[in-house]
C-alpha cells in the first residue's frame, strides 16, 4: 500500500519506535525490503536518492516500478516512496513522477534559502497529500558524491524549518553518511534534546543509521527520533553475499551463472539486515 509517510511517523512518535529508510539502487533492493516488511508487519519507507533514481533511469521508471510491485506482491503494510536529499528540482520532479513523500534538502543553503524553497514545497506536496522531510545541518560524509563535513544543527533553526509545517525534520547531530571513522566521537545528545525541545512532536529523522552502535539508535529514539535511514549496510551484506557466491565458484556450477541465481544470496542478505534493523527499531507489527 503506497502511502505519503506522515502518519506512520506520526504513530511511531507517539509509540515510541522509529520507521526504517532504506534506500533502494535496483529491482532487488525492492523486492527484498517489500517482502521482508511485509513478513514483519512494518511500516517502510523506501529512500531514493537522486544519484539512485538516474541509474534507475529516471524517477518515473521507480515510481511505476515501486507501485507495480508493491501491487503484484499484494503487500499490505504502509510503504512510503521517498525522495531522499533531494535538490528543488529533484522534488518537484518526483512529486510530478508519482512518489508519496520526499526530502527536500536545502542545508547547504543559506537560511532564508532553505526557509523560502522549503515553505514552497510544503505548500505544493500538502496539497497533493505528500508528505515532506526538511534538512537542518549538514549530515557529514559522502551519498552520492554529496558531501558534506556534517555539522550539528542550530536548535533555532530547526525551529524555523520546523514551524513550516514539515511532516519531519533532519538535524545534524553527529552522524555521518556511510562507514564512521574509529575516531567518531558519537551521536550529540545534547544537540538531539536541544532540538526536540523546539519542534515538540514533529518526527526527528536520523540519517546515516549504518554503522552507529544500537544502544546510540535506541536512545536518540527514545529522544523523538522517529525514522532512521540506513543505506550503506544493505550495499555492504550484499557485496559480502555476492563475493562469498562467487569466491566458492558458485557462479561456475551448474547455471550458477544464472542472474536470478547470482544475485540470490545478496538479496537474501538484504532481508537479513532489514529484520535485524527493524528488530532494533521496534516498528515489527506496527503496521
Ligand atoms: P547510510 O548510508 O550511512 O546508512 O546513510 C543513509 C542515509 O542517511 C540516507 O539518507
Amino acid at each position: 500500500m503506497l502511502v505519503s509517510a506522515k502518519e506512520m511517523l506520526e504513530k511511531a512518535v507517539a509509540g515510541g519506535y522509529a520507521v526504517a529508510q532504506f534506500n533502494i539502487n535496483n529491482l532487488e533492493w525492492t523486492k527484498s525490503i517489500l517482502l521482508e516488511c511485509e513478513e514483519l508487519k512494518t511500516p517502510v519507507i523506501l529512500g531514493v536518492s537522486e544519484g539512485a533514481g538516474k541509474y534507475m533511469t529516471g524517477f518515473k521508471t521507480v515510481a511505476a516500478m515501486v507501485k507495480a510491485m508493491d501491487e503484484s506482491l499484494g503487500i499490505t503494510v504502509p510503504v512510503a516512496l521517498h525522495l531522499d536529499h533531494g535538490s528543488y528540482e529533484g522534488a518537484k520532479a518526483c512529486i510530478e513522477a508519482g512518489f508519496t513523500s520526499i526530502m527536500f534538502d536545502g542545508s547547504s543553503l543559506p537560511i532564508d534559502e532553505n526557509i523560502e524553497k522549503t515553505k514552497e514545497l510544503v505548500a505544493i506536496c500538502h496539497e497533493k497529500g505528500i508528505s515532506i522531510e526538511a534538512e537542518v545541518g549538514g549530515i557529514g560524509g559522502e551519498e552520492d558524491g554529496v558531501s558534506s563535513t556534517g555539522e550539528c544543527a542550530d536548535p533555532a533553526e530547526c525551529k524555523m524549518i520546523n514551524d513550516l509545517g514539515v511532516d519531519m525534520l533532519a538535524c545534524g547531530i553527529g552522524n555521518i553518511h556511510g562507514k564512521y571513522p574509529d575516531n567518531w566521537e558519537g551521536l550529540q545528545f545534547q544537540v538531539l534534546e536541544a532540538v526536540k525541545a523546539e519542534v515538540g512532536n514533529t518526527p526527528l529523522v536520523l540519517h546515516g543509521g549504518s554503522g552507529i552502535p544500537d544502544e546510540q539508535i535506541k536512545k536518540a529514539i527514545s529522544m523523538g527520533v522517529a525514522k532512521v535511514n540506513v543505506n550503506t549496510e544493505c550495499q555492504l551484506v550484499f557485496a559480502a553475499a555476492t563475493r562469498k557466491y562467487i569466491e566458492e565458484g558458485k557462479d561456475q556450477q551448474g547455471k550458477g551463472y544464472d542472474p536470478r541465481k547470482l544475485l540470490a544470496p545478496g538479496a537474501q542478505a538484504i532481508r537479513d539486515e532489514v529484520k535485524d534493523r527493524v528488530a532494533v527499531f521496534g516498528s515489527a507489527n506496527k503496521a
